[in-house]
């Protein structure tokens, strides 16, 4: 019986471990963990979903609280337009963030940074454009391009001395989205190094409608899998998304996979972002806890527990701070949602939004609880403690068992 151990990723020269930590964004994916996957030979995601406040919290820089100060006139106002990001900033933030998690890096593995391109920052290409560089010019390993279809992402950084060598990947939900960006990337003369397949069971946003449940991973592979033959691609295939033990990872390498991504597993992890109280909400959950919903600004469905506390918030927008979501226009779904609320209850002090939420806000504080689908099985992975709280895990103790263990079996910690 064959274990993910017995397959390794080639990745230009590089041998690793076929298992990829996945970014989880607004620093859920930190960069303890993503140095741990890299130091046991695989790859770990950072993320760069609001690296300025990333940043505040790991050097105690001040980005927001000055940004804040700068547009403090703009707080009550509905207009947004007026709300920039100073590129310079976001530049030193992010190199910040990417270039002190490079230089603790032990080990054989790779770190890369997810990139999502619906974080649109009131200028989509110029902040995108400033990002991808400032990881590039930190000495990132590689760049995950999520959260979009980055049809003209590979040539904001065509000219970057690193364009050719460091790796380039793209999450895709269908065969349809890989051709659309392989045929608008093609003038580059790049082909990404690794695509990443995400299906319909993997947590924060998700890359179908809310018919999502039609959808399933494996069929996603093999179409994917069977048109690269047949048009003489090469490119290491990553599958994601539920993708729960080791021997789940082996079915998808022995249906040609280079590798999988997995997340869900990994945030109740020492090592992951999320407040230890709120991994045991994840532990705690049963299926009928999880749902996938449409209160995402960026109108992509995003799977959470249902007591988030973000949902239904009714919270004032918080542009002035963050305004990761603002589109080109200073726009933003919640802004228009809560506006809608505020002048149905006039004079009301507190108000519910039920469609959409301030999504910047509760990503940061850790309300917005997105997840995988099989996070209702995380109970099954850990021992209780003697206060009937689950115990958390290392991050070694999940790598470990998704590269070592056989028949389905999750490996419980001593
Ligand atoms: C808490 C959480 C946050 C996530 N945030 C992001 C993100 O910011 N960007 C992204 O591309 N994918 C995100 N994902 C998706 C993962 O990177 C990964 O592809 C997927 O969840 C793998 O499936 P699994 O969680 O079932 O293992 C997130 C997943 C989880 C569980």
């Amino acid at each position: 019986m064959k274990r993910v151990d017995d397959f390794r990723l080639r990745l230009g020269k590089q041998e690793l471990v076929p298992i990829v930590v996945g970014g989880m964004g607004v620093d859920i994916s930190t960069a303890e963990l993503a140095l741990e996957a890299a130091r046991l030979g695989g790859i770990g995601h950072i993320s760069d979903a609001m690296v300025p406040t990333v940043s505040d919290r790991r050097f105690n820089t001040k980005y927001v609280k000055n940004k804040l100060r700068q547009y403090k006139f703009n707080v009550a106002n509905t207009e947004k337009a007026v709300v920039q990001f100073d590129l310079g900033l976001l530049v030193e933030a992010t190199a910040l963030h990417v270039g002190r998690t490079m230089e603790a890096k032990r080990g054989d593995g790779l770190i890369f940074i997810n990139c999502m391109e619906k974080l649109t920052m009131n200028a989509p290409r110029e902040t995108l454009r400033a990002r991808l560089k400032a990881a590039l010019d930190s000495g990132i390993d590689g760049i995950t391009l999520a959260a979009g279809l980055h049809l003209g992402s590979f040539a904001l950084i065509e000219d970057h001395p690193r364009f050719r060598d460091v790796k380039l990947g793209i999450i895709v939900s269908s065969l349809r989205a890989l051709q659309l960006f392989l045929k608008k990337s093609a003038r580059t003369g790049r082909l990404p190094d690794y695509v990443v397949i995400e299906g319909p069971l993997a947590g924060g946003h998700l890359g179908f409608g809310m018919d999502w449940a039609k959808y399933d991973l494996a069929s996603i592979v093999i179409e994917i899998r069977d048109w690269m033959k047949a048009e003489h691609l090469d490119i290491p295939l990553i599958p994601a998304g539920g993708i729960f033990t080791g021997s789940d990872a082996v079915a998808f390498m022995e249906m040609g996979a280079a590798a999988v991504q997995v997340a869900t597993r990994f945030t109740v992890s020492n090592e992951c972002g999320l407040p230890e109280d709120v991994q045991q909400e994840y532990f705690k959950a049963s299926e009928t806890d999880i749902e996938v919903n449409t209160i995402s600004p960026t109108g992509y469905p995003m799977r959470m527990l249902k007591n988030s506390p973000a949902i239904g918030s009714g919270i004032r927008p918080n542009c002035e701070a963050f305004g990761y979501l603002l589109d080109s226009a200073g726009s933003c779904q919640y802004i228009e949602a809560y506006n809608r609320e505020v002048a149905l209850h006039p004079g009301a002090k507190k108000i519910k939004v039920m469609d959409k939420t301030c999504l910047c806000t509760h990503m940061r504080n850790f309300e917005c609880w997105t997840c995988g689908h099989y996070t209702y099985r995380l109970k099954d992975t850990t021992r209780r403690n003697e206060d009937g709280s689950y115990r958390l895990l290392s991050a070694e103790h999940i790598f470990h068992d998704y590269q070592f263990s056989t028949e389905n079996k999750v490996a419980l910690p001593d």
